[in-house]
């Protein structure tokens, strides 16, 4: 069975959709780390409260990027990790980390991609006055939320929508999506050709 890691920085709602999905033996792999950058993360409490490893380095003590990338990978690959997922980790990994997982590591970002990168997808496609919005999961490339597209689900957003409202849906989808699509990654169905995703 495949090993894989969960990367988050803050509150893990997607990590707790993602455990329960492979409790439910709907993704059939080992989620066998979860790592943040930050020691205050609710998702490691998450993990920690069903018995899951978990790990944290703090970049800040590090004199750069590489540095800290280099531990983490040193980590990962002792404890046999083959693929990573990334739930709210809100740190751009470096080439030399995407290098040691080429195609491995899948993203969540919480707007129709490519409209809304960053770390306000939600926010920014509110303000704009949009009136459909969505979720993107896709394979990491050196860019900011840029790899080839895995799969996508869309929503309206109505005139009575707050940014609460809109937030709450958008992170409720995304509940939905992303375990389908870590599931798809794990069975060996998904094919990639240059920026296309092909689902077998
Ligand atoms: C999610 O909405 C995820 O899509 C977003 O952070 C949130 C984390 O929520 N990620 C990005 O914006 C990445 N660019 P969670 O910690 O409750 O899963």
């Amino acid at each position: 069975m495949k090993k894989f890691a969960v990367f988050a920085s803050g509150n893990g709602s997607n990590l707790q959709a993602i455990i329960e999905a492979v409790k439910a033996g709907d993704i059939k792999a080992e989620l066998a780390l979860v790592f943040s950058d930050n020691y205050k993360a609710y998702a490691l409490k998450r993990a920690e409260e069903i018995g899951i490893p978990t790990l944290s380095l703090r970049p800040k003590d590090y004199t750069n990027k590489q540095s800290f990338e280099r531990d983490l990978v040193i980590y990962l690959k002792e404890r046999d990790i083959d693929f990573v997922v990334l739930a709210g980790y809100m740190r751009l990994l470096t080439p030399y980390f995407i290098k040691q997982y080429p195609q491995k590591i899948l993203n969540i970002h919480p707007s129709l991609l490519p409209s809304f990168k960053g770390r306000n997808g939600i926010k920014d496609a509110f303000t704009y006055g949009c009136k459909v919005a969505g979720v993107t999961v896709h394979f990491v490339n050196e860019k900011m939320d840029n790899g080839p597209i895995i799969m996508q689900d869309s929503l309206k957003i109505y005139e009575k929508d707050t940014l609460e409202s809109l937030t709450e849906k958008i992170h409720q989808l995304e509940h939905k999506v992303y375990p389908k699509a870590i599931a798809l990654y794990v069975e060996d169905r998904l094919n990639v050709r240059g920026r296309k995703v092909k689902i077998k």
